[in-house]
């Protein structure tokens, strides 16, 4: 049964910055320990135990991480293989790489090592958020550090060379897309290419890449050191291992956490969050997978559990487990509205059922927040979710369409009551009957 992971079961030991990230620091916690070894063994059996350990991509997509290693070329060819980390985390409610980046990165310098020997690549390219100001100085510092003591470059200990680099965006949400990203490394508008082809095959500079999340990485490292079957024994069957989970919002101690993945929704809102603020009864709603998804009610969150299957099975979704929780107190109408204004600042504008169905939909939701707008409008807004979610070149379609039908599918009775509060006490609203009271 999902349950409480025990310390000995940690991998990131300095996830709250109280010990030294820097080199010494993080061999002392184990980082760098084995990595020749590890090395010694073929890309194959590197991939073969990333797939047997069941690590699902933690970017959001939750896409098997050692089967996406296989998809790269097996043998180098003119053109050279590229890995590409996505430290872009732009995600609204999301904070968990960040950590990662300025507390612990030298795991993600030796997982970015053996991923890059997994796909053979020479090159690794770190692509970080442009705000992440701290997370990039201690990440460009821990690069140093490593091509100082021959951990990774040229001729290094290890026998793989292998040159890390780091990059950053410019504050632009879509460039956190993968597609998106290799436009942007290229000097480009970040606006998403669209698939095929797949990055394996025509990735930056039109070259093999591959493109994964930072926790992926920094996962790797441990997974092979202590073995898939040690990470493949959290969670349920195709949600294994540990993850890092987030809570912002209403509940009493925000923070990042790792966990194992199935943990029952309550448990780790209760054992790590100090609980929702005024107590348990008082949660309205929960989002669970950053802003991205549809959220689910109260009554949902006590049964649910943190991983890809269950919450994808409530027609919601794990996405980056950043929770944001709601209390009672909250407007939910005003808080998605918020979302989709977010989307519509964000659209890169390439594809226009995105381009002018986030608009369109922002639009009409500060209409539903002040209750102005008409009833059918409910069903029309629905209508333009549905006609964007699907159609669009990228996941920012979606991801603008779900909070939106997440809040109509649980709360719409909710939206009405306003709609017909607003008409009732506007005489001038047609259909609308005043409160001889008032
Ligand atoms: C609009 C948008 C923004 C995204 N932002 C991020 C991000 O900040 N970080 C991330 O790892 N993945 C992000 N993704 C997902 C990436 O496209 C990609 O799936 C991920 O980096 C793959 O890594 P993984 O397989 O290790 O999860 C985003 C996707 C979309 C559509
Ligand atoms: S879905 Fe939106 S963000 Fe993505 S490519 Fe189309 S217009 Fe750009």
């Amino acid at each position: 049964m999902p349950g409480i992971l025990e310390d000995k079961d940690r991998i990131f030991t300095n996830l709250y910055g109280r010990h030294d990230w820097r080199l010494e620091g993080a061999k002392a916690r184990g980082v760098w320990n084995g990595t020749t070894e590890m090395l010694r063994q073929t890309p194959e059996w590197i991939c073969d135990q990333i797939k047997a350990s069941g690590l699902r991509g933690r970017g959001g997509a939750g896409f098997a991480t050692g089967v996406k290693w296989t998809f790269m070329p097996k043998q180098e060819g003119e053109r050279p293989h590229y890995l590409v980390v996505n430290a872009d985390e732009s995600e609204p409610g999301t904070c968990k790489d960040r950590e990662i980046l300025r507390n612990d990165p030298h795991r993600l310098i030796e997982g970015a090592l053996l991923a890059s020997y997994a796909i053979r690549a020479h090159d690794c390219i770190i692509y970080i958020r442009g705000e992440y100001l701290q997370e990039r100085e201690h990440l460009e510092a821990a690069i140093a550090e490593a091509n100082e003591a021959g951990l990774i470059g040229p001729g290094n200990v290890h026998g793989w060379d292998c040159n890390i680099r780091l990059t950053h965006g410019a504050g632009a949400y879509i460039c956190g897309d993968e597609m998106a990203l290799l436009e942007s490394l290229e000097g480009k508008k970040g606006q998403p290419r669209l698939k095929p082809p797949f990055p394996a095959g025509s990735g930056v500079y039109g070259c093999p890449t591959t493109v994964n999340n930072v926790e992926s990485i920094a996962v790797t490292p441990e997974i092979l050191r202590r073995g898939a079957e040690w990470f493949a024994g959290f969670g349920r069957p195709k949600n294994s291992g540990v993850k890092l989970m987030s809570a912002s919002g209403h509940v009493n101690r925000p923070c990042v956490v790792e966990e194992a993945m199935s943990i029952p929704m309550r448990d780790l809102i209760e054992t790590h969050f100090g609980g929702v603020r005024g107590g348990w009864g008082n949660l309205k709603a929960i989002i669970p997978g950053g802003a991205s998804v549809r959220m689910i009610p109260a009554e949902q969150c006590e049964e649910a559990l943190m991983d890809f299957d269950d919450l994808a099975a409530r027609r919601s979704g794990l996405g980056t487990a950043g929770l944001i929780v709601m209390d009672k107190s909250t407007d939910i109408v005003a808080a998605i509205a918020r979302l989709s204004y977010f989307y519509k600042h964000e659209s890169c504008g390439q594809c226009t059922p995105c381009r002018e169905g986030t608009g369109w939909m922002w639009r009409i939701m500060e209409r539903m927040v002040t209750g102005e707008a008409e009833p059918k409008e409910i069903d029309m807004l629905l209508d333009v979710a549905s006609q964007v979610e699907g159609h669009t070149i990228c996941g920012l379609g979606d991801a603008a369409a779900w909070p939106i039908q997440g809040l109509f599918m649980h709360f719409r009775p909710e939206i009405e009551a306003r709609i017909a509060n607003y008409r009732s006490r506007r005489a001038n609203v047609p259909g609308a009957t005043l409160i001889a009271a008032e």
